[in-house]
């Protein structure tokens, strides 16, 4: 085993200081500094160098690699001068707030080679990793309807930053992860319709969304999510994935079901007919074995062989980049009323660069 991976951190507030105990928890990483523009506070805590922004970090510590935890409007910008320093990034979700930049930044890891992890760690956790499997083992049968419900009340003071304007909402910051995460078990999406809501909030972006989804394998779903609602149902609540939320662990937050059967995550039941389907017989209630363990340590895990190198990027910056394109569809659905197609945007963002005319 060869020396730590030395990172530092940028942006030193709630995810920030998440990432650091989970390089100080792991033999393999070394945290060497921690960025921030309005306090040291975090570098104090945990006792690295602090700097005032990335410029300086990037001239004068050298790290090996950073984990990117500003602002979503800084990502973009911030992980575009780390690859042009030669550093490799794990950057935050959602990777970018628009298409177009997301494909800013997916030219740039084209051209330099620097490789970057985007961090839906949801992908990461061994109950996501199950749930997958055993869709794509056939039990379902076709897929044909998704749900995924992700509601919470966040604290008023949460909206006193960068959370309240432009490049924020309940679709950027939470809905992105379930997006993603529905996208990695049940294959691509295609053409969303969408509303969104400001109501409970006052706030220039969306508190409420409710879409609907049409995937690429014929299936329907629906996503229903706001940051000003009362209730239990929502990974973060359901999952035990982080301990910064009080669990709600027997409510469902995806519902997945098939021509033969339907699975509940992340509680991994599942339901199916014992013989011919008839919806007068008694559904067998089953269970998929539960797996152990988190996903925040397998992402950085994973993430120190991304920076050496040594694997490709379970979530790439293209990847990630379709993820946004459903957003961005979803704000376009939501503006004009009308359903509005995925597949082109996405697609763009996935195509090699044009090459050059000779
Ligand atoms: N993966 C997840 O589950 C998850 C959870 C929470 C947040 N996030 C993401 O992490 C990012 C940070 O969210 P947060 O909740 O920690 O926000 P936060 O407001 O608590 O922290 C952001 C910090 O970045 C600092 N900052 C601002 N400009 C900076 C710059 N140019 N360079 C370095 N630091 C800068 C701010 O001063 C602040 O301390 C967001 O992109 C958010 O979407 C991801």
């Amino acid at each position: 085993m060869g020396s730590p991976l030395r990172i530092a951190v940028l942006g030193g507030g709630r995810m920030g200081q998440s990432h650091a105990r989970q390089i100080l928890a792991n033999p393999d990483t070394e945290l060497v500094a921690i960025i921030d523009p309005a306090t040291d506070q975090p570098a104090r805590q945990f006792g690295v160098a602090h700097f005032p922004d990335h410029p300086s970090l990037l001239a004068q510590a050298r790290p090996d690699a950073v984990i990117v935890a500003t602002p979503n409007d800084l990502h973009v910008p911030t992980a575009l001068d780390c690859l042009a320093a030669g550093v490799p990034a794990l950057v935050e979700k959602p990777v970018g707030v628009n298409p177009q930049e997301v494909d800013e930044l997916a030219a740039a890891v084209q051209t330099t080679g620097v490789p970057v992890l985007v961090g839906h760690h949801r992908r990461h956790h061994p109950v996501i990793g199950a749930a997958k499997q055993y869709i794509a083992s056939g039990e379902l049968g076709q897929l044909v309807a998704i749900n995924a419900l992700w509601l919470t009340r966040k604290p008023a003071d949460y909206f006193d930053t960068w959370r309240s304007a432009a490049g924020a909402g309940v679709l950027l910051i939470n809905l992105v992860h379930d997006i993603d995460v529905l996208r990695y078990m049940c294959g691509e999406i295609t053409s969303v319709v969408a509303l969104t809501s400001s109501a409970a909030r006052g706030l220039v972006v969306e508190d409420t969304a409710s879409l609907t989804l049409q995937f690429a394998g014929g299936a329907l779903g629906s996503i229903i999510g706001s940051d000003a609602a009362v209730a239990p149902w929502g990974w973060d609540k359901n999952s035990g994935d982080d301990p910064y939320f009080a669990q709600e662990p027997d409510q469902p937050c995806f519902m997945i079901a098939g021509t033969r059967g339907s699975i509940q995550v992340p509680q991994l039941a599942t339901w199916s007919y014992q013989g011919q389907a008839d919806w007068t017989a008694p559904l067998t209630r089953d269970q998929v074995p539960l797996p152990a363990g988190g996903a925040l340590d397998r992402q950085l895990a994973h993430f120190v062989r991304v920076a050496r190198g040594e694997v490709p990027p379970l979530v790439s910056v293209r990847d990630a980049g379709r993820t946004i394109a459903v957003v961005d569809a979803c704000h376009r659905a939501a503006r004009t009323g009308q359903r509005v197609d995925v597949t082109e945007t996405a697609d763009r963002l996935t195509a090699p660069p044009l090459q050059a005319a000779r």
